[in-house]
């Protein structure tokens, strides 16, 4: 039996998971690919700590580079995180035409467009199912499964840090500080979660996911963030109140102009199958022209939802080797030279129904002074009602659902909302989305 031989960098909660399913999937996973695999050396952070869970045999390099250069190492597992040692990993591995299986959405996210390009110039292959959607196979759907299909958009729930927490506060009615409080007690969320509740970390996935619906290049920097911070349990309340929830959705569209990119929080009617979508676990809904709407539900994280992506990579890695290039299926799903440079439209050129919440004095006048300037602004509303305040404040709520407005219009609404005297604080908007 042949043998493959891999070079892990990287035994953090991944690095196991992937040593853990090999081994135990091992006879399995041998007669998918034909090959016995084995993990012939590796790196940590603690060396110390990986011998011990990794055995006698491997060998340990202090050193992630002493990995990719080891001439027993066939095949680069990439799983140390951040962006510097690992794009310097991936770079040696593609200097040596040693295939690289990684999971690090910043790094692709920031890095792949130049990634890709020296890949496909060594003749080496980087794979990164794992940087999306943990065990999600929305890299392979998209790029394979829905290859017939102009696809029109995507939303998900690609970070489940945030949905754990969006989902204990409607469940427990708990403030967002609490929720992130619980989260971080079961470690779910990092102790500095910035990168999950400002919606970066789904925004890199997203920029992802729109590369290879659209065939554009990876534009991370041009993706609308908007975290959860701001959110309270009383809005998530409203809304519920209304037939909705709130998601932290990562949307792209196809527009007549250019492609949304967009993270926000957003409310979700309730009976539609993404918004039941709770805890920690992801979920990807894809419309194509020709099949319709798709929706892939799953883990987004941990050990082994992440390691089964990580070794289908490496399943699909192994079964390309002696391929010509020309018949691997391209990075971003569309051939290289084929790529769209139609653009990423500004956040002010989207469109969406919107919530509103104006806190105000209840006196007269209020409705009519915010309905004329909404009108002025060519906002139409859908429906228009006042809150009553449960003492714990001064002031009563207007809840208000507008139709579909663009965002240019809304933001100029509420900033002259904002200036009204009327107005105890600064109002609330939230985007809404229906499938
Ligand atoms: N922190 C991410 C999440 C997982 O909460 O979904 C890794 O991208």
């Amino acid at each position: 039996m042949n043998k493959v031989r891999l070079g892990l960098i990287g035994v953090g909660t991944v690095g196991r998971g992937v040593f853990d399913v090999l081994n135990r999937n091992r006879e399995e996973i041998c007669r998918r690919t034909g090959y016995e695999i084995v993990v012939s050396a590796a790196t940590a952070r603690d060396l110390k700590k990986a011998r011990g869970f990794l055995g006698p045999t491997i060998k340990l390099h202090e050193d992630p580079l002493d990995v990719v250069r080891d001439e027993n190492v066939d095949i680069v597992i990439e799983l140390v995180g951040g962006v510097t040692t690992a794009r310097s990993v991936i770079e040696a591995s593609i200097a040596l035409a040693k295939p690289v299986v990684t999971a690090n959405k910043a790094l692709i996210a920031e890095h792949g467009n130049e990634l890709f390009a020296l890949a496909k110039i060594s003749g080496s292959i980087v794979a990164f199912e794992a940087a999306v959607a943990g065990g999600i196979p929305i890299i392979k759907s998209l790029r394979e499964g829905l290859t017939a299909n102009r696809i029109q958009s995507v939303a998900g729930i690609l970070n489940g840090t945030t949905n754990f927490i969006l989902s204990e506060m409607r469940a427990r009615g708990l403030s967002f500080q609490d929720a992130l409080s619980d989260a971080q007690r079961l470690g779910y969320a990092e102790s500095d979660p910035t990168f999950d509740i400002e919606g970066i970390d789904a925004g890199q996935k997203l920029a992802i996911i729109a590369a290879l619906s659209f065939g554009i290049p990876i534009q991370a920097e041009r993706v609308y963030c908007e975290g959860i911070t701001q959110l309270t349990e009383g809005d998530i309340r409203a809304a519920e109140d209304f037939g909705y929830r709130v998601k932290l959705l990562a949307i792209t569209k196809r527009r007549a102009n250019g492609f949304e990119m967009r993270v926000h929080p957003t409310l979700v009617p309730h009976d539609c199958v993404i918004a039941s979508v709770d805890g920690a676990m992801n979920a990807v809904l894809v419309r194509g022209d020709a099949v319709g709407e798709t929706l892939y539900y799953g883990a987004g994280a941990g050990a082994e939802p992440t390691a089964s992506a990580v070794i289908a990579d490496l399943v699909d890695v192994i079964r390309l080797q002696g391929v010509a290039a020309c018949a691997q299926v391209p990075y971003f799903a569309f051939q290289t030279d084929r790529l769209s440079d139609v653009p990423i439209l500004d956040m002010g050129e989207v469109e969406c129904s919107c919530y509103l919440r104006v806190r105000v004095r209840d006196e007269s006048g209020v409705l009519a002074n915010i309905a004329g300037i909404l009108a002025e602004q060519g906002v139409s509303i859908e429906v228009m009602r006042q809150r009553e305040s449960n003492g714990s404040h001064a002031g009563v709520d207007i809840v208000i659902f507008t139709h579909k407005t663009n965002e240019r219009s809304i933001n100029h609404a509420l900033k002259k909302i904002d200036a009204l005297d009327s107005v105890v604080e600064k109002p609330v908007r939230l985007r809404i989305e229906t499938f």
